[in-house]
């Protein structure tokens, strides 16, 4: 039995917990304002608000309801766009009225509620921030200027807004009904009730990755829910090491003030992944599990040379693996049946430890890959006292580059050793030609994108002139 609250109506149901929200909002529930329009999480249309109680409060998080298997519902407050409508229309939908935001329509509710999700964060409002809340949303009618002016009215209306207390500002300035109020209250006396499969073959976080590849199957599955283990949530530190529990997701890791700390421009890396729903949604453990050769967040990982923390859910058995030993050939894992991703860890950077994140894809945002690449490295003076260099998309796997990582270390970050460091990265890549680009095309990138880390770390000793003469 799975029990969550549905706009202002508590559900309890039997239907599967690896069932999509999205049919069970429009086929159970017939709210028919939520669309279906790829099932893939590319479109926004099917965009609904997880409202969740964290530390006292609750948050609102906006996802893709095709995605998202029912049984992460359990607990939470789902809210599509019939439960965000007030007497007229609210100001999100007001706004996007005026500014001839909406044609044929199909997309609105998305953007509605994508951008509504935004208002609802406990902190003041960026009119940019607006616009990306809208990240995972497609617009095939109107040119997405009109409803950019409609986020950034809606972001001007919040100037007043109660950073602490968002949801009752929003209730008294008619953004929101006021049945929301009640919500915390009656999720606590909701409380969690479902069966997360602790015997289950299938094992889910986000399920971003699984319900695009295996929607039908997973449907008909008692998988194993991961995304709320409290225990697989946090985002720690520990004995000299940071610990990242596997369903922590994209968004709690760029939202997590530890790993900013460590990495100020974090935010800028992971803006480039995927899109606010996906993000949200999107764990870590998913992203090792999946085994992409693009994985954006492995690549990010082993650049810091992190270890994977197994664990055995029927024996009990622990064991760690490094990253970059754990992908043993395409989509194949060092991974024994029964065996769960518990969390990742590295040694926590000291202040002469500098990481960059780089990737190339079609789109900037909501698109995977065609080459994407991470560099952790530590410096002793001016020499690189270590390094570690990721690349992904050149590979059947995401490629931890020992040769040119060990060759780096003891060296100064100099043309020189960038010449001959790239020389060794050449010979250690075999890119093939697909989808995403021919081989040639992947090898340029991957030589631009190894430049750019120096580029970007050593600004100072290294312009772009320079390292024009290396090509
Ligand atoms: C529209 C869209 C855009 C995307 N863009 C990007 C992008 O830009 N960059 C990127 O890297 N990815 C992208 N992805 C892929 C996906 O979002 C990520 O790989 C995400 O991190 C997967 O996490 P999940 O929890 O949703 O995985 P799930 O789908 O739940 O699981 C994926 C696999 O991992 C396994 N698994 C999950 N958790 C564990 C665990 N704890 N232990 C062991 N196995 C586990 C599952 O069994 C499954 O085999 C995108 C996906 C979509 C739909
Ligand atoms: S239907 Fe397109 S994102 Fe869900
Ligand atoms: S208004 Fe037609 S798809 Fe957006």
């Amino acid at each position: 039995m799975i029990s969550f609250i549905l706009n202002d109506e508590e559900i309890h149901t039997a239907e599967k917990p690896g069932s999509t929200l999205l049919d069970f909002i429009r086929y159970r529930a017939h709210l028919t304002g939520t669309k279906i329009g790829c099932r893939e999480g590319d479109c926004g249309a099917c965009t609904v608000l997880e409202g969740q109680l964290k530390a006292g409060r609750i948050e609102y998080r906006s996802i893709v309801s095709c995605l998202t298997p029912l049984g992460n519902a359990a607990g939470k407050h789902i809210v599509t766009i019939e439960g965000i409508c007030t007497a007229d229309l609210n100001p999100a939908q007001q706004a996007l009225a005026d500014h001839e935001g909406t044609q044929c329509g199909f997309c609105t509710p998305g953007f509605v509620v994508a951008l509504t999700g935004h208002t609802m964060e406990y902190q003041p409002s960026e009119p940019e921030a607006a616009i990306e809340s809208m990240s995972g949303n497609i617009c095939r009618c109107t040119g997405y200027k009109s409803i950019e002016r409609a986020a950034i009215t809606v972001s001007n209306m919040l100037k007043t807004k109660n950073p602490d207390n968002p949801i009752g500002w929003l209730v008294s300035q008619g953004f929101l009904p006021a049945y929301f109020t009640a919500i915390p209250e009656r999720l606590k006396a909701l409380g969690k009730k479902t069966d997360t499969g602790v015997a289950a073959k299938t094992v889910i976080g986000g399920g971003t990755d699984l319900l695009v590849q295996r929607p039908d199957e997973i449907a008909e599955t008692e998988p194993m829910l991961l995304f709320d283990r409290k225990d697989l949530k946090d985002i720690l530190e520990e004995n000299g090491h940071c610990i990242v529990g596997s369903a922590a997701t994209a968004q709690d890791i760029m939202q997590s003030t530890l790993m900013r700390a460590y990495f100020p421009r974090l935010k800028a890396f992971f803006f480039l992944v995927s899109s606010e729903p996906i993000r949200n949604m999107g764990t870590i453990g998913g992203n090792i599990g999946n085994a992409s050769p693009i994985a954006d967040l492995v690549i990010f990982f082993l650049a810091l040379d992190a270890k994977v923390h197994l664990q055995n859910t029927r024996t009990d058995e622990k064991r760690i693996v490094p990253l970059r030993k754990f992908f043993l050939d395409y989509k194949k894992l060092d991974k024994q049946p029964g065996e769960i991703i518990r969390n990742i860890s590295f040694p926590i950077p000291d202040k002469n430890t500098h990481l960059n994140f780089e990737k190339v894809s079609k789109r900037t945002t909501l698109d995977i890959a065609s080459v994407n690449s991470a560099i952790g490295i530590n410096m002793q003076g001016d020499i690189i006292h270590n390094a570690h260099v990721a690349l992904g998309g050149v590979a059947p796997v995401p490629f931890y580059l020992e040769k040119t990582s060990s060759f780096l270390a003891g060296r100064k970050p100099d043309l020189d050793t960038i010449r001959e460091a790239y020389g060794l990265l050449a010979g250690e890549i075999a890119p093939i030609s697909d989808i995403r680009g021919s081989k040639e095309y992947k090898s340029l990138l991957a030589r631009q994108l190894f430049f750019a880390h120096f580029a970007e770390l050593f600004p100072k000793k290294i312009c772009d002139r320079e390292l024009l003469k290396l090509l």
